[in-house]
C-alpha cells in the first residue's frame, strides 16, 4: 500500500552523444543508430510526491531556459511516462510532480528524455513496484528512443531505434575512468528531430574502428584521442539547416576546444577540454553572451 506523501528526489542527467552513427533507414521509418551516450554533470531536478489524486506536474527554470518552448502537460514525456506506468502496473496511487529543469530545452541533450527516465526509475521505488531495469527500459522505450539509455545509466551503446542498450564496458573489466571535462552551448534555437533525420542524405558510416577508438579513449580517459574520434551523422544536415548551430560550434572551437561535436540532433554543441580549469577558460572566453555550461561526463558505469 503506498503511503500517500512519501516524496522521491532525484537528478535526471542531460546526455551526449560522442558518437552516433546512422546506419540507415528502417521500414518503420525510423532510422538504424549506433551511438556511445554519456551522461553529464547538467541535470534537472525531480521531486515526486505520492498522492491520492490523478498525476499533475508543475515546472521551474533555472537560467538559460525557456519555459516557453515547453509543449502541453498532455504531451510531456514525464506526464506520459508516469501515467504509462501508473496504467501498465495498475496503480491506484498518484503522484505530483516537480521538474526544476536546468537542460535546455530541445537541445539534443536529452532533458525530456532524462526526465521521463527520472520518473520511471522514480516512481518504481516511490509506489513500491520493484520492477526490474530492462524492463523499465522497455517501457521507456515505448515512449522516446533515448529513455533506454538514460534509465541504464553510464556509458552505454545505443543501438536500432535507440531501444537496444548495453553498458559501453559490459562483460569487460570495469575500467577506473576520470571522465572528460566539457562545454556544452546552447544558441537558444531549437532543432526539430523528425525534420533533421528527414534531412539526414549520409551513406553508410557504420565504421568499427570509430566505435573502437571512442571505446578506448573513454576507458583510458585519453580526451585528446576522444577529441579526433568525434562524430555525429546527423551534423551536416543540421549545421546547413541552422547557420546559428553551425557558429555555435565554430565559436567553441575559437575558444580553445579540442574537438566540438553537435550533441544528438541538436541545437547543443559541446567542446571537449583538456582538464576543469581549461573548461573554465574556454568559458571566460565565451562571456556572457550565449548559453553554456562547464560539465563533466558521469561516473561510465
Ligand atoms: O523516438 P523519439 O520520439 O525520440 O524520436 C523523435 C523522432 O526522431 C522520430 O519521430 C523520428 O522522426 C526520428 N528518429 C528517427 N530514428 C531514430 C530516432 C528518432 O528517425 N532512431
Amino acid at each position: 500500500m503506498v503511503r500517500a506523501g512519501s516524496v522521491i528526489k532525484l537528478e535526471a542527467y542531460a546526455k551526449i552523444n560522442l558518437t552516433l552513427e546512422i546506419l540507415g533507414k528502417r521500414p518503420d521509418g525510423y532510422h538504424e543508430l549506433r551511438s556511445i551516450v554519456m551522461p553529464v554533470t547538467l541535470s534537472d531536478t525531480i521531486a515526486l510526491t505520492s498522492t491520492y489524486a490523478q498525476t499533475a506536474m508543475t515546472i521551474t527554470a533555472g537560467p538559460g531556459v525557456d519555459l516557453s518552448k515547453i509543449g502541453s502537460m498532455e504531451h510531456n514525456l514525464a506526464v506520459r511516462a508516469a501515467r504509462l506506468m501508473q496504467l501498465r502496473y495498475q496503480v491506484n496511487a498518484g503522484a505530483r510532480i516537480h521538474i526544476h529543469k536546468r537542460i535546455p530545452i530541445g537541445g539534443g541533450l536529452g532533458g525530456g528524455s532524462a526526465d521521463a527516465a527520472g520518473v520511471i526509475v522514480g516512481l518504481d521505488r516511490l509506489w513500491e513496484l520493484g520492477r526490474p531495469r530492462t524492463e523499465l527500459m522497455a517501457l521507456g522505450a515505448e515512449l522516446g528512443s533515448d529513455i533506454p539509455a538514460l534509465i541504464h545509466g553510464g556509458a552505454v551503446l545505443m543501438e536500432g531505434r535507440g531501444e537496444r542498450v548495453r553498458g559501453l564496458f559490459e562483460g569487460t573489466p570495469t575500467p577506473s575512468c576520470q571522465g572528460f571535462w566539457l562545454v556544452i552551448a546552447n544558441p537558444g534555437i531549437m532543432c526539430s528531430t523528425p525534420e533533421v533525420f528527414r534531412k539526414w542524405r549520409g551513406g553508410l558510416t557504420a565504421s568499427p574502428l570509430l566505435l573502437h577508438n571512442m571505446t578506448s579513449s573513454i576507458r583510458t580517459s585519453d580526451v585528446s584521442a576522444a577529441a579526433l574520434a568525434l562524430h555525429n551523422g546527423l551534423q551536416p544536415a543540421v549545421y546547413e539547416s541552422y547557420p546559428g548551430v553551425a557558429q555555435t560550434a565554430a565559436r567553441l572551437q575559437e575558444a580553445g576546444c579540442l574537438g566540438v561535436l553537435l550533441s544528438g540532433s541538436g541545437a547543443s554543441v559541446f567542446g571537449l577540454a583538456r582538464d576543469e580549469a581549461h573548461g573554465r577558460e574556454i568559458s571566460r572566453r565565451l562571456g556572457a553572451g550565449m548559453w553554456h555550461v562547464v560539465a563533466q561526463t558521469c561516473p561510465v558505469v
